[in-house]
C-alpha cells in the first residue's frame, strides 16, 4: 500500500510557510505539525490546525510524524537532520544541505545507518528559465556550445536577517551560489576542471554579496556565474551562445529569446560600425533582416514534481531526483569558489 506522508516543518519562516502551501497539493501529503522557536508563528499554526512545538526534539517524538522538513536557519540544518534521522524520520532539507562537505557527509552516513530517506530540496532545478535552458541544450537548438552565464543580481543591497551573519550559514554564495551551482551540474556538460572566483562583501561587511566564478570544463566550455544583493542595473538571467545561436532570458519573468544568423558568415559582406571610439569591421553588427529572433515560452515552473519524486521514491516507485552525491558535489564546488576568491587565483580540479 502506498505510505501517506505526514509531515512536521521545522522552522515555519518564509520557507516553512511556502512547504506549508505547497507540499499538500502533491497526493498523499499532509502537513501534520509544525516547529518554530518563535510563538507568533506557533500561534499561527495552531490556528491553522497544526500541531504546534517550540523545540523540535518534541516534534521528533511525535509519532503521527513521519517525514520532517528542515526549513530552519542554515547552521541548524546538520544538527535538526542527524536528530531527525535517529529518530527515524524521513527527511526533505532546505539548501544549503549544510555548512560544508564535512557536515554533509555526516548527515548522509547517520540518514544512511537510521535507514531513512534524505533530499535536499534544491528546487531551482524545476524553474520554468532553467528548464527552457536545459531544453535547449538536451536538443542542440544552439549548435555547440561554448560559453553559458548564468546570472541573478539583486539591487536592494542588504542581505537579509540571519543572512547577515556568517556564523548563522549567511552571504550569497550560500543562499544563491548553491542553486545557480546545483543548475549548472544538473545541466550535465561535463566536467567541471577549474574555478576562477572573485568574491566581495559589496555593503555587507560581514558576509559575501556579491561573487563571480568562471568554471572551466574538460571540453572547453566556460560558464560563468556571477550574482550579488548591489548590482543596479542587470545583465540577463541566461546568456547562452553556440555556433548556431545565442539565447538569453532577461529575467525570471521574461520568456526565452533565440537569435539565429539568416545566413552564413561567409556570404556577408564586409561592413564597418561607426562608432564614437572610431570604425570597427570585427564586431559590426548584423544587419536586422539577416538575424532571425524566435521566442521560446518559459512555461510554468514545475516545482511539484519535488514532492511527487520525493513521495514516488519512498514508495520505490523512482530514483530520488536530488541525489547526496550531487549536492555533495554542490557543496565541494561552493567550497572551491570561497577558496579561489580568497587566493585571487583559480583552482585546479582535475
Ligand atoms: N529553496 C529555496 O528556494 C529557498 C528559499 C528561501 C530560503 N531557503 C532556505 O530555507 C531555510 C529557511 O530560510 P527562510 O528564508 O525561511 O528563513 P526565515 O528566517 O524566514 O525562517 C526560519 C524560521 O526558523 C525558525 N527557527 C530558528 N531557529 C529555530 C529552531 N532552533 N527551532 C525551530 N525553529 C527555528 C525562525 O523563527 C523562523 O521562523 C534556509 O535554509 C534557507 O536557505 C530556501
Amino acid at each position: 500500500m502506498k505510505k501517506e506522508m505526514q509531515v512536521g516543518i521545522i522552522g515555519y519562516g518564509f520557507m516553512g510557510h511556502w512547504h506549508a502551501e505547497h507540499m499538500p497539493q502533491t497526493k498523499g501529503i499532509t502537513v501534520a505539525a509544525v516547529c518554530d522557536v518563535d510563538e507568533n508563528k506557533r500561534e499561527e499554526a495552531s490556528q491553522k490546525g497544526y500541531r504546534s512545538y517550540k523545540d523540535y526534539r518534541e516534534l521528533l517524538q511525535d509519532n503521527s510524524v513521519d517525514t520532517v522538513l528542515v526549513s530552519a536557519p542554515n547552521h541548524l540544518h546538520k544538527e535538526m537532520v542527524i536528530e531527525a534521522a535517529k529518530a527515524g524520520k524521513n527527511i526533505i532539507c532546505e539548501k544549503p544541505a549544510a555548512l560544508n562537505v564535512q557536515e554533509f557527509d555526516e548527515m548522509v552516513r547517520v540518514a544512511g545507518e537510521c535507514k531513512v530517506q534524505l533530499e535536499v530540496h534544491q528546487n531551482r532545478r524545476f524553474d520554468a528559465d532553467f528548464r527552457c535552458v536545459k531544453e535547449a541544450l538536451n536538443n542542440r537548438t544552439l549548435g555547440k556550445v561554448f560559453t553559458i552565464g548564468s546570472r541573478f543580481f539583486g539591487a536592494n543591497g542588504l542581505v537579509h536577517d540571519w543572512h547577515r551573519f556568517p556564523e548563522y550559514g549567511g552571504g550569497m554564495i550560500y543562499d544563491w551560489g548553491v542553486h545557480l551551482i546545483d543548475q549548472m551540474l544538473d545541466l550535465n556538460l561535463g566536467k567541471v576542471v577549474s574555478v576562477s572566483a572573485n568574491v566581495h562583501n559589496v555593503i555587507n561587511p560581514e558576509v559575501d554579496d556579491y561573487f563571480n566564478a568562471m568554471f572551466q570544463f574538460d571540453n572547453g566550455l566556460s560558464y560563468v556565474i556571477e550574482t550579488g544583493t548591489y548590482l543596479l542595473y542587470p545583465l540577463p538571467r541566461w546568456y547562452v551562445a553556440g555556433d548556431t545561436g545565442t539565447l538569453i532570458i532577461k529575467s525570471m519573468l521574461d520568456d526565452a529569446e533565440l537569435y539565429r544568423s539568416g545566413s552564413h558568415v561567409e556570404k556577408l559582406p564586409d561592413s564597418v560600425l561607426e562608432t564614437k571610439a572610431g570604425p570597427t569591421r570585427a564586431m559590426a553588427k548584423r544587419a536586422e533582416e539577416e538575424l532571425v529572433k524566435q521566442v521560446l515560452p518559459t512555461g510554468k515552473p514545475e516545482w511539484q514534481m519535488f514532492y511527487e519524486n520525493y513521495s514516488a521514491a519512498l514508495n520505490g516507485g523512482a530514483d530520488l531526483a536530488v541525489t547526496n552525491a550531487q549536492v555533495r558535489e554542490v557543496l565541494q564546488l561552493m567550497e572551491a569558489v570561497r577558496l579561489s576568491g580568497r587566493k585571487h587565483a583559480s583552482v585546479d580540479l582535475k
